[in-house]
């Protein structure tokens, strides 16, 4: 049988008590959400969701081409210019995703015969635009500048530093500025994912690359998704003008894609506006995390302190973080659950997102479940 090795990968997850399965969510969902990316709040915001509505009406359903051809419509460029304006670079190119930007960012910056460093911790569409980059990856310990500046001094020629700013996992913060030194001392370039941080660190959420002093830095290059803190979907690169103009050129994610969806691009700039207007929604969303993690602490809880919106709690086994967060469910309350493979050191945690529109009582009762399911 031709796909019979399926079966036995499908036997081997589920013994190991590694299975995934889709939950389809419905709209009415009465549980209360520490489980998605929405970090802000801005998903449901009548402005965010009319931004998207308005968007569709004027332009369609899609953007109708890649971007090259008939896929780039004024308001991806106006949204470009925007992102850029608010971040303190001097261009931006959207993509269709997050992770597409990252193919694109890291393919592109790493060509045949130059060096990626690559922190052990970053996001897996880094470590698989590392895959495809024609450039030689070398991984390093997590968080650690001399581990970065020891692998640039084996090598001579084009190198670059590829970070998350803030990692999915355990919500910790990149040393940039210590990383973007490391960089500066061989001439090398610093590539940083800021998903889990636009719209959550800065001033009013402008980025953890903004909050480091390295926003516009000519040899510092910032990728970001759209479907985070801006409630919509698509990704971004930030950077000088000519990294950009390089992507248009050379970036195989960036030429052979269809543009982002003109209702995702509607939304991403209607949130991006409204981020401009109330900047203290970033602020909320740390003061939020905080405070959960607090809490959990105080509670017995083993919790990372939290950089960012994103706070990890350790659970015991990966068998048992999936019974913690179905209990959870079952009480009302939707958690994330991360177990290998998504975790680089095999701990499982249940991972909880800090939103910025969650009320000193929604964070009680979520910390009150948490205690309650406990396995
Ligand atoms: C750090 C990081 N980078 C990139 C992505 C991918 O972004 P997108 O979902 O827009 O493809 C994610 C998750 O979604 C992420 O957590």
């Amino acid at each position: 049988m031709a796909f019979g090795w399926i079966d036995e990968q499908a036997e081997l997850r589920r013994r190991a008590g590694l299975e995934r399965r889709l939950r389809p969510r419905p709209a009415d969902s009465p549980l209360l959400d520490l489980a998605s990316n929405d970090y802000l709040g801005l998903t449901h915001h009548p402005e965010v969701a009319e931004g998207a509505a308005e968007a569709a009406r004027t332009w369609g359903g899609g953007s109708t081409g890649s971007r090259l051809v008939t896929g780039t419509t004024e308001l991806h460029t106006e949204l470009e210019r925007e992102l850029a304006d608010f971040c303190g670079f001097e261009a931006a190119l959207v993509f269709s995703s997050g992770y597409a930007a990252n193919l694109a960012a890291v393919t592109a910056l790493a060509p045949h015969g130059s060096l990626i460093v690559s922190d052990a911790g970053n996001h897996a569409s880094l470590i698989d635009g590392c895959r495809l980059a024609r450039g030689g990856t070398q991984v390093v310990p997590h968080a650690d500048p001399e581990a970065v500046r020891k692998a640039l001094r084996t090598h001579d020629g084009p190198a670059v530093v590829v970070s998350d700013t803030v990692f999915s996992v355990d919500g910790d913060a990149a040393p940039l500025a210590a990383f973007a030194a490391a960089c500066r001392e061989r001439g090398a370039g610093l590539l940083v994912d800021d998903a889990h941080g636009l719209g959550v660190l800065g001033d009013g959420g402008r980025g953890a690359v903004w909050a480091a002093g390295l926003a516009g830095d000519g040899d510092v290059v910032v990728t970001a998704t759209l479907s985070k803190s801006l409630g919509s979907q698509g990704g971004v690169v930030l950077g000088p003008a000519k990294v950009i103009e390089h992507l248009v050129n050379a970036a195989r994610t960036f030429i052979f894609d269809t543009g982002l969806a003109p209702a995702a691009a509607g939304a991403a700039l209607a949130a991006l506006r409204l981020l401009r207007r109330e900047p203290e929604r970033a602020a909320r969303a740390r003061e939020v995390a905080a405070e959960l993690h607090a809490r959990l602490t105080a509670a017995g809880h083993e919790a990372v302190r939290p950089d960012a919106a994103v706070v990890s709690v350790r659970a015991p086994s990966p068998e048992g973080a999936v019974r913690w967060a179905a209990d959870c469910r079952t009480a009302g309350l939707a958690v994330g659950c991360f177990r290998p493979p998504s975790v680089p050191d095999g701990i499982s945690r249940l991972r909880l997102t800090a939103r910025a529109d969650l009320s000193g009582a929604q964070i009680e009762h979520a910390v009150k479940v948490i205690g309650e399911t406990r396995p």
